[in-house]
């Protein structure tokens, strides 16, 4: 009998253990962060990391009595993985949603999962414009390659350029501003005299540029995945091209800010059309520069930390809106926000649930020292063109 109450007490004991641990569970709001930390693409993971920390540093972890946790998970940029941790995210976890895909392939290999699972599905970094095609449950706060290429066109073309060369990174994004660019010159009465390309892995830029010389345009346009910019631009100058009076333009992804301090000379003067440069001009965008520099051992924020801050805050806003709840409940939340990024003005596209921002202008210049995109012209409230196809 005494033994049979100790049971009994025990099992008790267990079940209150076992309630109140399933509610200590469904008081925290788990994020499945997923991003490239290793590999050729860890500069992309490394920043949007760093801005979503900071992000929930300077406005709090709560939500709806709450506490939000982000889980990160290194993907290594291939879309196996991405795929596989998303799916354990989601089952073992029970993500409200998923966020991160520093490239396209990655983001393409989980849409599937997001609309199958109804989980909301942030993208901050990957770029071609069909993402969210893919699945209506993708939200994106970086940009589309389609918005930055038809910019810098309209800049080649006001300013007398008409021959000119692509160099893009041989996948979906490089296609996308292959195209866009190419098309958008050629409208403009202009030629596109060869169209190059280099493979996203390991990619060799001497054979290209031995073509580009060759073809001796009044400018080059390149596309390559951010993190690949330097070893660009050093080839570029061993190769004597900077001399040879062709004209380097491209996307701002060729000018990183995360590398463009080590990039030398060379890059002084090129010009790229991009939503973001840390040296953009707004109190919004010091505040976050400061923040971000002294929170991460001077680290200059690029338009990939910027694309993961607004990505978070996206969600967060969301979170706060659907009372905690995740599905169709926190997507519909997110669609329409309006806000001001360091970036400048941003919306979020109900009905694309792209992102609609200013495409700047830019140059490269020294300023205090360092070097820079300062901008000088901008496009206003730009809609990714590949949309209206
Ligand atoms: C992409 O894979 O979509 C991508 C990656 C890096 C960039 C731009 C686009 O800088």
């Amino acid at each position: 009998m005494q033994r049979r109450t100790t049971l009994a007490r025990f099992c008790a004991a267990a079940a209150t253990l076992a309630v109140s641990a399933s509610l200590h569970a469904q008081e925290t709001i788990k994020i499945g962060l997923l991003l490239p930390m290793t590999g050729q693409q860890a500069s992309t993971g490394r920043q949007i990391d760093a801005a979503v920390k900071l992000y929930m540093a300077q406005n709090g972890n709560m939500v709806a009595g709450k506490k939000v946790e982000i889980i990160v998970k290194d993907d290594a940029a291939e879309p196996n993985n991405t795929r596989r941790l998303a799916q354990e995210l989601i089952v073992n976890d029970k993500v409200v949603a998923l966020a991160g895909f520093g490239i396209t392939p990655t983001a393409m290999a989980t849409a599937p999962i997001a609309t199958q699972s109804k989980t909301p599905m942030v993208v901050m970094a990957a770029a071609t414009s069909a993402i969210t095609e893919a699945s209506p449950f993708v939200v994106r706060t970086s940009f589309t390659l389609p918005q930055a290429a038809v910019s810098i066109a309209e800049w080649a073309n006001q300013n007398k350029i008409k021959k000119v060369v692509t160099l893009v990174s041989d996948y979906a994004p490089g296609i996308d501003a292959e195209k866009y660019f190419a098309d958008r010159i050629v409208l403009n009465g202009g030629t596109v005299v060869d169209k190059l390309r280099t493979p996203l892995r390991a990619p060799d830029f001497a054979p290209v540029l031995q073509k580009v010389r060759d073809a001796s345009p009044e400018a080059l346009f390149v596309f390559l995945p951010s993190g690949q910019g330097a070893a660009f631009m050093k080839q570029f100058a061993e190769r004597g091209l900077d001399k040879a009076g062709i004209r380097l333009i491209g996307t701002g992804d060729i000018t990183d800010d995360d590398q463009l301090n080590d990039m030398g000379d060379v890059a002084l003067g090129v010009v790229t059309s991009h939503h973001y440069s840390a040296n953009h001009k707004s109190p919004a965008n010091e505040k976050f520069v400061a923040a971000f520099k002294k929170a991460n051992n001077n680290m200059r924020p690029n338009f990939m930390g910027v694309g993961g801050y607004d990505g978070i805050r996206v969600i967060m806003e969301g979170l706060k809106a659907s009372k905690g709840v995740g599905g169709e409940a926190l997507l519909a939340a997110m669609k329409g926000q309006i806000f001001e990024s360091p970036r400048g003005p941003v919306l979020i596209d109900a009905q694309t649930r792209d992102v609609v921002q200013d495409i700047y202008i830019r140059k490269v210049e020294k300023v205090g020292g360092e070097l820079h995109n300062v901008e000088f012209d901008v496009q206003k409230a730009v809609k990714d063109p590949g949309k209206s196809k």
